[in-house]
């Protein structure tokens, strides 16, 4: 038997020693915490044996500027290539056992380099974060290393999918990174995501507090609107990740995926006939609409628990991924406030620059009356939302099930906005204000001089209702294209949506707009 080659052997215990990343001890201290190390957790996020690491002996720094003292092979980041489905992703995961997983010049190149193959490439890019953010013994290269990486995340936005699963502390420049791309999962109770940590912020205020109230999953989940989806654990989460690409084409030149069901594009759901109540000031749960109209199963909810009062997500309707943006009348009657423009305005623009089209539920008696709304800038925040959907060149499809009173007529996908197929229940109400408050402004010194203003006011709200709270008024005038059944939706969504297939639309040549952030 011939002797193994030693330079074969060299190779191999550089390999084991890449593996070992930080040492057995941190390994340890990793998995004491619950948490995989970044190798493991790549390999769990792609198809069994799919991936291919890149640079795995990058040790760093590179100069004897840095203070840091001991070299690791991989630097703190794991990085390569796989499959999910099939389809091809670029991947980085953090590696916390190196120095928590911070960010070096090296590490940051490794980044950058798998951020550069994917955009070439044309493939998502998907980064498994741990880290305690800027690595401190490396001073201005790291602070530069993390300006390489956010200047890709906003150039290759809208070219690939870019994606964060939050697995841990995420600091500073951590944070920054996945804020720049599409999609930020968190883990409950493992992931943190903040500028300045605890520690900082007690030597700087003195205030005391913990990462969890100051970052945590629920945090960004429900008060902050930072992250998208939360999961219970990191198998879930990488999970998720797999699903949400499922949706997604792998670039900006591609269709999303046909994903074929079982469930019947001709279905109808009786029970969506008695959905919305006949009293208009009754809620009912848009949830169980949308439940009701795509394929069964297939609504994936982006940020469910911030600003609930609008609905975002993602579906598929016979087969195809469609973006579902809606209002939730059982939450605050469905009324546009800030945070909700906002939600809708990124969800909007994130479908649109990935081709999947646009389906929008409208119940919304409007933007929110308000002083703290005013002076928080609800024209701006209302205006991207305009903006989004007035830019967005995605088929458009519009379903009015009862109100659209107002702006919120004209912001949520309204026909002159540019959507392609508006329809409107027979619940639909299409007017400027409510009854109420139409008639107190147009007929005030009427109902003030009637000899019993209640009914004065009564009798012409009630006229008013049957002149406009209806949707023929809308339909007479061409600002709807159809009243339809609701148990009709699904078929006619379906229909309008392989009408609208090879849609074109070019937008005129310009460098790029000035949304109103
Ligand atoms: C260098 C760091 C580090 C850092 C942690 N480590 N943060 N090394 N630079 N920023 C090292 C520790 O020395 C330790 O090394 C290992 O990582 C694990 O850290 P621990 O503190 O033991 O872990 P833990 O208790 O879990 O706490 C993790 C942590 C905490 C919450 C991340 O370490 C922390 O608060 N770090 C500082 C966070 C921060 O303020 N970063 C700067 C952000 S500014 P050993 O050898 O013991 O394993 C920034 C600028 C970007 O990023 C600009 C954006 C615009």
């Amino acid at each position: 038997m011939t002797a193994e080659d030693p330079r074969i052997l060299k190779l191999r215990a550089m390999r084991v020693k890449s593996r070992e990343g930080g040492g057995p001890e941190r390994i340890e201290k990793q998995h004491a915490k619950g948490k995989a190390t970044a190798r493991e957790r790549v390999e769990m996020l792609l198809d069994a044996g799919t991936f291919n690491e890149i640079e795995p002996f990058i040790t760093g720094p590179t100069d004897e500027m840095s203070l840091a003292t001991e070299k690791f092979l991989g630097d703190g980041v794991v990085t390569g290539y796989g499959q999910i489905d099939g389809r091809i992703v670029y991947v980085y995961g953090q590696d916390f056992t190196i120095y928590g997983g911070t960010l070096s010049e090296m590490q940051s190149h490794k980044i950058c380099r798998v951020m550069d193959l994917a955009l070439r490439n044309g493939a998502p890019c998907i980064g498994l974060l741990d880290s305690g953010g800027a690595r401190i013994q490396e001073g201005v290269k790291a602070l530069g290393g993390y300006a390489e990486i956010f200047r890709r995340n906003a150039q290759y936005s809208g070219v690939i999918p870019q994606i964060s699963v939050m697995l841990g502390p995420c600091a500073g420049g951590a944070a920054y990174s996945p804020a720049l791309q599409d999609l930020i999962i968190m883990v409950e109770k493992q992931s943190f995501m903040f500028l300045t940590g605890p520690e900082v912020i007690k030597a700087v205020t003195g205030e005391v507090i913990d990462a969890e109230s100051l970052g945590g999953s629920d945090i960004h989940m429900s008060v902050s609107g930072v992250a998208h989806l939360a999961a219970k654990d990191e198998v879930e989460a990488l999970g998720l990740v797999r699903k949400f690409l499922g949706y997604m084409p792998s670039n900006n030149v591609e269709n999303p995926p046909f994903q074929a069901n079982g469930d019947n594009p001709m279905r109808m759901d009786e029970q969506l006939n008695h959905i919305v109540p006949i009293d208009p000031k009754l809620p009912y749960v848009m949830h169980q609409v949308i439940a009701a109209v795509v394929d069964k199963d297939s609504f994936l909810e982006i940020q469910p628990a911030w600003a609930r009062n609008a609905i975002v997500g993602l579906a598929r309707i016979g087969g195809h991924s469609v973006g579902i943006v809606a209002q939730e009348p059982a939450v605050m009657a469905g009324v546009i406030d800030i945070d909700a423009s906002d939600k809708m305005t990124r969800f909007v623009r994130m479908c649109d620059c990935f081709n999947v089209p646009l389906v929008t539920f409208v119940d919304s008696p409007g933007f929110l009356p308000g002083i703290a709304q005013e002076h928080g800038g609800i024209i701006r925040h209302g205006a991207k939302l305009l903006y989004a959907y007035s830019e967005a060149t995605v088929p458009k499809i519009c379903v009015i099930t009862r109100k659209a009173y107002g702006g919120a007529y004209v912001v949520m996908s309204s026909k002159y906005l540019g959507t392609d197929v508006t329809y409107a229940w027979p619940s639909a109400e299409i007017a400027v204000l409510g009854a109420e408050g139409a008639v107190n402004i147009m007929f005030k010194k009427q109902i003030e001089a009637a000899a019993d203003p209640t009914k004065e006011r009564q009798t012409l709200a009630d006229e008013y209702r049957e002149k406009f709270n209806n949707p023929y008024h809308a339909a007479s005038t061409g600002y709807v294209d159809d009243i339809i059944e609701p148990r009709e939706t699904r078929a006619k969504v379906i229909a309008a949506l392989s009408a609208l297939r090879d849609k074109y639309a070019p937008a005129p040549p310009r460098k790029h707009g000035n949304i109103p952030v």
